[in-house]
Formats: structure tokens, sequence, C-alpha cells
């Protein structure tokens, strides 16, 4: 159990020391301005860092399929007043009705994943028509680096798991997503990607 806790506390102080190296923090919070409710799905929500940014109102069901992060994260919700649903669980099979969300929320998940293109499917799936689904995430640079980046990729992934070379909007647009705009936060590597779902299906 102390290790599995060390696990979340050093992600923890991992990303704390990201926010304060990078502002992250102040990405989270453009990112979570766009989210439209009532229903929200923080997908792969791990320790619960978008917590903070939940708004009154909102029934926001926080799932990550890691039990010791969601944990951490019912404990971080014990200090705000939100409807909170913690549900352990499989982005790429996730166990809700078709359009029950008005958006989906994944901030640092695709990049994470063996098949984000089955996840995206599943999110478009789960999003009520004219939803929307956030995206912050670290992605394949369109300048010259991004071909370094592809180069690393392999390696990079087998070492740590991560995946450095994606791009969720081409993703996306495969899974029927109409592609609405791009924020870039560290030079075009670290990105908020605001795509929709269209009203008419
Ligand atoms: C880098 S962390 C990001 C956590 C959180 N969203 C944040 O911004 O701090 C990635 C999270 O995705 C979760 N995850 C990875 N694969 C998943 C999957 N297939 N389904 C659900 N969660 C997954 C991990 O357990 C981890 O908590």
């Amino acid at each position: 159990m102390k290790s599995t806790n060390l696990v979340a506390g050093f992600y923890d102080c991992f990303m704390g020391l990201l926010d304060l190296l990078l502002g992250i923090n102040k990405w989270r919070a453009r990112l979570w301005s766009e989210v439209e409710g009532p229903r929200i799905l923080d997908a792969g929500a791990g320790t619960g860092l978008n917590i903070p940014y939940y708004r009154p109102g909102w029934l926001v069901v926080v799932l990550d399929r890691s039990e010791l992060f969601l944990k951490r994260a019912r404990i971080r919700a014990e200090k705000v007043d939100i409807d909170m649903e913690f549900i352990i669980g499989d982005v790429k099979e996730l166990p809700f009705d078709d359009r029950t969300f008005d958006s989906v929320v994944a901030t640092f998940l695709l990049c994470q994943l063996d098949n984000p293109l089955q996840a995206l499917a599943e999110i478009y799936r789960v999003l009520k028509p004219g939803g929307r689904l956030l995206l912050l995430e670290h992605v394949r640079s369109k300048k010259h680096w991004g071909r370094f980046m592809d180069y690393l990729s392999g390696p990079v992934y087998r070492l740590f798991g991560d995946n450095i070379a994606g791009d969720p909007v081409i993703l996306a647009k495969k899974c029927g997503f109409t592609y609405m705009k791009t924020e870039n936060f560290l030079l075009d590597v670290i990105k908020f990607i605001k795509i929709k779902k269209d009203e008419i299906q």
C-alpha cells in the first residue's frame, strides 16, 4: 500500500515541478474555461489534478484505469463541493451509453495509450451531438525536429510508455470529429486542442 501511495505521490511531485517550470496549471485553467456541462467525463483523470477546475452544477465522471491514482483523486475531491462519480475503467472500452456527455476532457492521456484511435472512437460514441472533446497533450512537432521525434518515439515508448510523436487531430478526424482549434502552450509540442462532435449525426 505504501509503495502505491509513493507512485501517486511521485506523480504529483513531478507535475508540481513541471507546473513551477512551465506553468501547467495555467494551461489546465485555460482548457477548463472552455468545458461545457453539465455532464463531463475526465478521462484518464489520474490523481485528480483537474479537480480544482471543476465547477458547481456539473456532474463529473472521474475515470482512470489505476485504482491507486483514483484513490488520491478521491482525497483531493473531498476539498470541493462538486458532484463526482469515480470509475475505474479503460478509456478504450467506456462503460457508458452512447451520447452521455456534454464534454470529455483528456489531459496527457492519449500519449500514454497503445491505441489512441480506439479511445477517440469511444469518446466520440459517448459524447452527445454538439459535444466537445478538450485535450491537453504533447504532440509531434510540425517543425524540423518533428522528424527527430519520429526517430526517438519507438525507444521512448518502450522505455517510458509515452508516445512523443502522436497527432491527435489526425486521429480524431478519422473518428468523425470536427477540428475546431489548437493553441500552442509550449512551442508547437504541448497544445490545447479543441474538437467537436457535429450536431447532425
Ligand atoms: C500522464 S497521466 C495524466 C493524468 C491526469 N489527466 C493529469 O492531467 O494529471 C495519464 C493517466 O492516464 C491513465 N491511463 C492510461 N491508460 C488508460 C486507459 N487505457 N484508460 C484509462 N486511463 C488510462 C493512467 O493511469 C494515468 O493516470
